[in-house]
């Protein structure tokens, strides 16, 4: 086997002495996930700049058989972008493979490199009256590649749809080194096996994302946003009928807010304030949206007044200019980060079919409740979706370590009752390095052996992120 510094000399032939960091205080920033859950080390970090370089790099590792670590905007939640503690593996930035390629208005779609920052691939759509409707409070800093490698939801899930349903066609490196073009822009490809669906949620378990071809939307005209009160979850449910009912597809978000995430924002965030003078139980923040002129304000008030009339709500404040607007959106989206700066959590992101929601929160909270000393539930998430980040956040820091050390029985009294309501102990955030073993008790025995047979055959050597998913 050969030496470290011989290794690195020849990738450095490969992509470019300036394309690989192996001092320190260059590679640290990469070799920790978003959590600070893991710290890993690296042979290096190189920064291909073209689709060439990627595939050398890979076939590279591939006759070395080293492992190779995929990483985009390094935002994931389950240290799926951190190498392990080695210092064998070799982590493949995708930063500089940021171009967007192509925009094609009248086909509807956009072709963008990997490393493209989401919130760059929805400002370029933006330049021509175009719409991405992909949106995650990360949008700033992860990337195209990392949102298809984890099947990114987010934000505009019920109406759009998560990342693989806005994918058209990808172009990736398989792990012996060959590029896979399928940078297809149809609506309609029935061919054999779908390719790129199978690249998607994959998490650089099966080769590297270096483009994609995504799907646009006419630019949206209006909108009307609304933050309303709420008695209890039941309710949620009820609403979000009422408004599927009566506005269709033009609800675009409907997000579920427990009263601690208005008290955790005001407290952690500068500039968030409460949009109601009076303290409730449950929130929703909810969106209508059209590419046409439409008078959606008086839509969603309309709507909103006849769910008032069946009680299903308690109060709500309606969105009366782009600022309020972005205030709401502003409370939603820093919840995660207004819960890291109050102290230590416990994640889980599941969900559970939509009508079981409230029945789940009971049982979940009631147990929470019961189980947990030094925590309190932070419930939030995507309720439109059944998507729910059933978070616990420890409330002494001088106890931190005993709120930590309760984990385990924790995440396993959770996932036995996501079990229960037929739910997914990963909704949107992946597997990773994390949840690796909650894959493994909780995925049904077929399809982790179709899901091993496909890793098997595309990736014989075992390079692509080794350690990761399965
Ligand atoms: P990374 O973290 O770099 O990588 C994630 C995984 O993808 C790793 O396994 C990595 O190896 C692999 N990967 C990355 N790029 C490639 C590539 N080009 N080819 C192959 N494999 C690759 N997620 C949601 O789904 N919904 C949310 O609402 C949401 N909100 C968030 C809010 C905040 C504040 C933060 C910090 C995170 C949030 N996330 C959310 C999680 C995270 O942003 C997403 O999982 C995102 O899609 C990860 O993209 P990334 O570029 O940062 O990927
Ligand atoms: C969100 O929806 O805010 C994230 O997916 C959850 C999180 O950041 O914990
Ligand atoms: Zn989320």
């Amino acid at each position: 086997m050969k030496d470290d510094d011989a290794l690195r000399t020849e990738l450095r032939a490969l992509v470019g002495a300036d394309g690989v960091l192996t001092e320190g205080a260059d590679t640290a920033p990469f070799l920790v996930d978003e959590r600070r859950l893991y710290r890993g080390r690296a042979l290096a970090v190189a920064l291909p700049r073209t689709v060439e370089q990627v595939a050398r790099v890979v076939g590279w590792c591939n006759e070395h058989r080293l492992g190779l670590v995929p990483q985009g905007g390094n935002t994931g939640y389950c240290g799926g972008a951190t190498p392990d503690e080695s210092g064998r593996q070799l982590l493949l930035s995708l930063r500089r493979l940021n171009r967007i390629r192509a925009i094609d208005a009248d086909n509807f779609s956009i072709t963008a490199e990997a490393g493209c920052v989401l919130a760059s691939v929805q400002q370029a759509a933006d330049a021509l009256e175009r719409f991405f409707p992909l949106s995650l409070g990360s949008e700033g800093s992860c990337q195209i590649g990392g949102n298809l490698a984890t099947n990114a939801g987010g934000l505009n899930v019920v109406r759009y749809g998560m990342a693989r349903d806005l994918l058209l066609g990808i172009e990736a490196v398989l792990p012996d080194g060959q590029v896979f073009d399928g940078l297809k822009s149809l609506r309609k490809d029935n061919t054999g096996y779908d390719l790129k669906s199978l690249l998607v949620g994959s998490e650089g378990t099966l080769g590297v994302i270096t483009a994609a071809t995504l799907k646009l939307w006419p630019k949206m005209r209006s909108s009307a946003t609304a933050f309303v009160a709420l008695a209890t979850p039941e309710n949620a449910v009820k609403l979000l009928g009422v408004l599927r009912a009566q506005a269709g597809e033009r609800l675009s978000s409907f997000e579920l807010l427990p009263r601690i995430a208005i008290e955790l924002t005001t407290r952690y965030i500068s500039g968030v304030t409460d949009p109601l003078t009076t303290a409730y139980p449950w929130y929703i923040l909810c969106e209508l949206s059209s590419a046409a002129d439409e008078p959606l304000s008086e839509l969603l008030q309309q709507t909103l007044a006849d769910a008032a009339e069946r009680s299903l709500l308690l109060d709500a404040a309606l969105a009366t200019s782009e600022r309020v607007r972005a205030a709401f959106w502003r409370l939603r989206e820093t919840v995660p980060e207004a819960q890291r700066l109050a102290g230590s959590s416990l994640k889980h992101d599941i969900s559970v079919p939509v009508a079981s929601l409230p029945a789940f929160i009971s049982e979940a909270s009631l147990w929470v409740q019961a189980h947990v000393r030094d925590g309190v539930l932070v419930c939030y998430g995507h309720a439109g979706d059944g998507n729910l980040h059933f978070n616990i956040s420890g409330i002494d820091r001088a106890r931190s370590e005993t709120f930590l050390a309760q984990e385990p029985q924790i995440r396993r009294a959770i996932h036995d009752l996501v079990a229960k309501f037929a739910g997914s102990i990963s909704a949107e955030h992946g597997i990773g390095r994390l949840k690796r073993e909650e894959l493994r008790r909780y995925a049904s025995p077929v399809a982790l052996g179709a899901m091993r047979a496909i890793k098997q055959a595309l990736d014989p050597n075992g390079i692509m992120n080794p350690g990761k998913l399965l």
